[in-house]
């Protein structure tokens, strides 16, 4: 339903330009919920902006579903309809057009701190030609939507940052956009706003179909409601794929770090660094044991340590449902001879358990 054709953006510095976005393409199924990552400075803002056109793209294409497409040729913007080939340069009205199917919330809410809740919403639908009572109705169908009616008459300053996204959600949604664009919606929020906000998107995409492109810096809300993601670096998406394959077998080294830590298993490298005794006291090669979809699971644990004569003592578990999927492992030592332990390692890499080895963590026989 959207489609990113080797977007770039550039912009012009000082002293040198910035490539904030670098020839990205990626496509957004319709009502999925997709989630772009990456650290601070990777052009995430930008390329989602790029999307509704809030940024101008000097090169690439966006084409939406139901709306047609606008491509950017050295900085300048051309439409063409659905299906055709010929275009004509973008106007405000097909800009108006398109945002009008995009919907937008942000970190800090951006809601106007002296107009009430019902004015901040209504103020979305100023331009939809609607009347009066309509506005009014709408807007109580849109609070109770993100089951904030009591709240219709307070200010931006009695409501809780949750409840004040809320709100933004509610504006956002006004025009009955099929996509929501959200940027950091809660990096503000603490993890129990956190958590009811991403259950309200994930509500509202089911209920609604709405189509969501959610960009954060935090694994664990990826994990909590994407379908697929993105990570992007240096203005280039990096890597793509269902969260669970992202999750469970990341390539590259960006990718593996968001991973590490959005899992407790990332905590090994502090146990290694801080000597701590749980690894340092018993003697054996420290391993990684990832667990993926095929992978049975603990009952090889006891079954390798009988067939391979070895003692394998877990110091770090962590195995969770992502996507209906079980995912994570054990971090544990393998004690025993050499050539058992190596035995054991490569029996459990037979029945689909990746097992990396802990270099620096190798503990003296
Ligand atoms: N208006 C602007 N003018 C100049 N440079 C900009 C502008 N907006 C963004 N940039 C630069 O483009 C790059 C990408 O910025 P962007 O805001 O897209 O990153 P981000 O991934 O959203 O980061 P964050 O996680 O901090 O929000 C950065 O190097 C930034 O400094
Ligand atoms: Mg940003």
């Amino acid at each position: 339903m959207i489609w990113i054709h080797e977007i770039t953006k550039v912009f012009q510095g000082k002293e040198t330009d910035v490539h904030a976005v670098n020839g990205v393409s990626l496509s957004i199924a319709k009502g999925e919920i997709y989630g772009i990552v990456g650290y601070s400075g990777a052009g995430k803002s930008t390329l989602v902006r790029c999307i509704n056109f809030l940024e101008k793209p000097e090169r690439g294409s966006i084409r939406v579903e139901g709306f047609g497409q606008i491509e950017a040729r050295d900085g300048r913007l051309y439409y063409s309809g659905e299906g055709q080939e010929a275009s004509v340069p973008v106007t405000e009205k097909h800009l108006k057009q398109l945002r009008q199917g995009i919907g937008m919330i942000f970190q800090h809410f951006n809601l106007m701190d002296r107009s009430t809740v019902f004015e901040n919403v209504a103020y979305a639908l100023k331009y939809s030609g609607m009347k009066k009572p309509g506005i009014r109705e709408r807007v109580l169908e849109l609070l109770d939507l993100v089951d904030l009616r009591d709240k219709v008459n307070a200010y931006p300053s009695e409501l809780s940052g949750g409840q004040k996204q809320r709100v933004a959600i509610a504006r956002a949604l006004a025009n009955h956009p099929q996509i929501l664009l959200s940027d950091e919606a809660t990096s503000a929020l603490d993890p129990e706003a956190t958590e009811s906000i991403l259950k309200l998107l994930k509500d509202l995409n089911q209920r609604l179909g709405l189509t969501i492109v959610l960009i954060t810096h935090e694994m664990a809300v990826v994990k909590a409601i994407c379908d697929r993601m993105a990570v992007m670096e240096k203005g280039r998406v990096v890597e793509e794929g269902s969260v669970y394959d992202v999750f469970s077998d990341p390539q590259q080294t960006i990718t593996r770090h968001f991973v590490e830590s959005a899992s407790g298993l990332g905590n090994v490298h502090k146990l290694i660094e801080s000597g701590s005794p749980l690894i340092g006291s018993s003697n054996g090669v420290l391993v990684k044991c990832i667990y993926g979809r095929e992978s049975v699971g603990d009952a090889l644990i006891s079954e390798v340590s009988r067939r391979f004569g070895v003692n394998m003592n877990i110091v770090l578990a962590n195995v969770e449902l992502l996507q209906d999927s079980p995912l994570g492992g054990l971090i544990m030592t393998i004690a025993g001879r050499p050539e058992d332990v190596e035995a054991a390692i490569r029996y459990m890499r037979e029945c689909k358990v990746k097992v990396e080895v802990i270099d620096n963590g190798r503990v003296a026989e």
